[in-house]
């Protein structure tokens, strides 16, 4: 099938990419010259585990092409989908400017019946909204549908998720728009869920919801366990093993972030409020997970004291492992907070270090965990990256001023540190001392 993807972000591009390898011929647009200039050299504009070579085999077999304009890029397709970006407002409600004027682009360059695909996160109704605007502006020979189909893709294991996905949702009021949508996706051979527009708008944000509301739930119950002597991993391990409950995203530690979560978690509370409803289990999700932020930064001055002139290394930027993406991550704030309490901050991150070091100047790019440690009075563990776990305990200890190490993601045993020499804080889990020698100054 001829398929145009309209904005190459992490969701466009892994779409279009995916529908390509599929077998589908599908032109990617995007308004970004730097990007298009950078896809067109075969290159991915961010940090996608396998998105690279997917773009590049094929660019190369033309079944990939890239364009930066929506009238010519989307001349003979079929289907095409938004996938341009829907940023929070200062209020919560999510911004829809880019899709509004995607879509009366789309409409103007029209001719014929074309499915028009809405993939970007947008509140429920958005759709309605979106057929009124492109019968503003459709021409005389041209007719369209308005579909939803939304994207579950995680970022870090985008491209595993949309070859195989848990369902397809499509929701659709025309027997044609969902048919075509079924024949495209019908090389997944995945679980399809055919429904109305308005459940496929809802499904998306409330899923998402229940997700940070899973997170900010078992954050909640490490907080009882710090007060009352349990081990939040073995909690959530005997809780998830309810299958009704299951044991994902009940990982304890510093909470989630993002560019979907705090957004759509936040765009949820704010439909509701439209709708006079108050969402008030939402906004105690939200609420927990930026107390959870907080309580590291505090068991931090806990266990080193007053942070002015103390230095801090940060083990990890990323909003989570296997991506460069920043976008609302725990370390961000922390560092913001460091810096403003006068300490110095060494950073590292295997994927998001020069982007980390461009928004922080005083921030020192490390190249290494060690480096990172040297001379430092604390370690944060923000991201759990798989090299962190492996780490070189004696040359860490060696590098720092004092062996402090507070776990924003539980990715250690508290036993084992104790035996490697730390005063180990984590989440939701006992602190311990040094086992062998009581560090001075601990
Ligand atoms: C999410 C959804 O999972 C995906 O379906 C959606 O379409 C896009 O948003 P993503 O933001 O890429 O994907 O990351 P995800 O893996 O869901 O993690 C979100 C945040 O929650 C991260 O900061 C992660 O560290 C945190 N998290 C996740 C926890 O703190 N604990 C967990 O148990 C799981």
């Amino acid at each position: 099938m001829r398929v145009a993807v309209i904005g190459a972000g992490y969701v466009g591009l892994v779409t279009g990419a995916c529908l390509a390898e599929l077998g589908h011929y599908v032109t990617m647009i995007d308004r970004d010259p730097d990007k298009i200039r950078l896809l067109r050299q075969g290159q991915v504009p961010f940090y996608e585990p396998g998105l690279q070579p997917l773009t590049v085999s094929n660019l190369r077999e033309g079944r990939l092409i890239i364009h930066d304009s929506i009238p010519a890029g989307i001349a003979g397709a079929e289907v095409i989908f938004i996938c341009v970006g829907t940023p929070p407002l200062p209020n919560g409600d999510a911004d829809l400017t880019a899709v509004a004027d995607v879509m009366a682009q789309i409409a103007r360059g029209l001719d014929g019946y074309t499915l028009i695909v809405e993939k970007s996160t947008v509140p429920v109704q958005t759709a309605a909204w979106l057929r009124t605007l492109a019968d503003e502006h459709l021409g005389p020979s041209a007719r369209c549908d308005i579909a939803s189909n939304p994207e579950f893709l995680r970022e870090g294991s985008a491209i595993e998720d949309f070859m195989h996905p848990d369902r397809i949702v499509i929701g659709s009021d025309s027997s044609l728009a969902t048919a075509l949508l079924v024949k495209l996706y019908s090389p997944l051979n995945a679980p399809l869920l055919l429904t109305d527009i308005e459940s496929a708008e809802l499904i998306k944000h409330a899923s998402n919801a229940f997700l940070a509301m899973k997170i900010s739930f078992i954050n909640a119950v490490a907080q009882i366990c710090e007060q009352v002597g349990g081990n939040i991993t073995k909690v959530a391990k005997g809780v998830g093993m309810d299958r009704r409950i299951g044991t994902e995203f009940l990982q304890a530690g510093i909470g989630y972030g993002g560019a979907c979560f705090p957004k759509d978690v936040a765009a949820f509370i704010q439909l509701a409020k439209r709708i006079g409803y108050d969402f008030q289990l939402l906004k105690a999700v939200s609420e927990i997970n930026v107390a959870a932020r907080q309580r590291i930064f505090d068991q931090l001055g806990q266990a080193v004291g007053n942070l002015a002139g103390k230095t801090i290394g940060i083990l990890g930027l990323s909003f989570k492992p296997h991506t460069d993406d920043l976008r609302e991550s725990p370390a961000l704030t922390l560092i913001a907070d460091l810096l403003a309490a006068g300490a110095h901050v060494r950073g590292y991150d295997p994927a998001a270090m020069t982007a980390a070091g461009q928004m922080f100047p005083q921030m020192t790019c490390t190249s290494s965990p060690y480096a990172a440690a040297e001379r430092a009075d604390a370690m944060l563990i923000v991201t759990a990256w798989p090299e962190f776990r492996h780490l070189d305990f004696g040359q860490l200890r060696q590098a720092m001023v004092r062996p402090v190490i507070v776990d924003g993601r539980n990715i250690y045993e508290p036993a084992r540190m104790a035996a490697a020499g730390f005063h180990y804080v984590s989440v939701g889990r006992p602190t311990v001392q040094p086992a062998a020698s009581p560090a001075q100054g601990v």
